[in-house]
């Protein structure tokens, strides 16, 4: 514990891990995301906290693509090549294994358990340094069927995403 309360406690909230992916033209890429729930039945909106300034944010525009790749938690490897930015890490694309989703083309992960596919609809500037990327589920496939204590989450690589 901490003397930072609000710290303390955004870091016990439990979170999922993911690939998040995207594309612009040629242009592809893969990072891991946490922030990320789904907001709306119907339609059946997923909302994303994307850093302004990270690659991924630059090749998003309202009317594109975005992919959430989930993975089981025996396949965390498969996930640890995109956790470097694009910035310090140029060729991780060029490592990564990856297909293009049928719809937008957005990279869906060697290994991972389900992929849902996602139309931007909206991207919500709300005054910090992430944005919300708010997108309506267009396509999704399971590869690898699991139930949510065996899909790969923050808690038990111990790692932390918030405060
Ligand atoms: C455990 C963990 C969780 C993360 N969650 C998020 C997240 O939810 N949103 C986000 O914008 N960045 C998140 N990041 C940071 C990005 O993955 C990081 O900024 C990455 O370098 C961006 O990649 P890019 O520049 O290639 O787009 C997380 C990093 C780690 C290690």
């Amino acid at each position: 514990m901490s003397d930072d309360k609000i710290k303390d406690a955004l870091r016990m909230m439990p979170y999922g891990f993911y690939a998040f992916t995207t594309k612009d033209g040629d242009d592809v890429n893969a990072m891991v995301v946490n922030w990320v729930s789904q907001m709306s039945y119907a339609p059946r909106l997923l909302a994303v906290g994307i850093q302004k300034s990270c690659y991924s944010r630059g090749l998003l525009a309202v009317g594109g693509g975005f992919g959430l790749n989930l993975f089981l938690q025996a396949d965390s490897d498969a996930i640890m090549g995109i956790t470097s930015g694009r910035a310090k890490k140029p060729e991780k694309m060029d490592a990564a294994d990856y297909t293009a989703a049928p719809e937008t083309g957005v990279p869906v992960l060697a290994n991972s358990a389900a992929y849902i596919e996602c139309k931007v609809t909206q991207i919500v500037d709300v005054g910090g340094d992430h944005d919300i990327i708010v997108g309506e589920a267009i396509n999704a496939d399971v590869m690898k069927e699991a139930a949510p204590p065996d899909v790969l989450s923050l808690t038990e690589l111990g790692w932390s995403y918030a405060g």
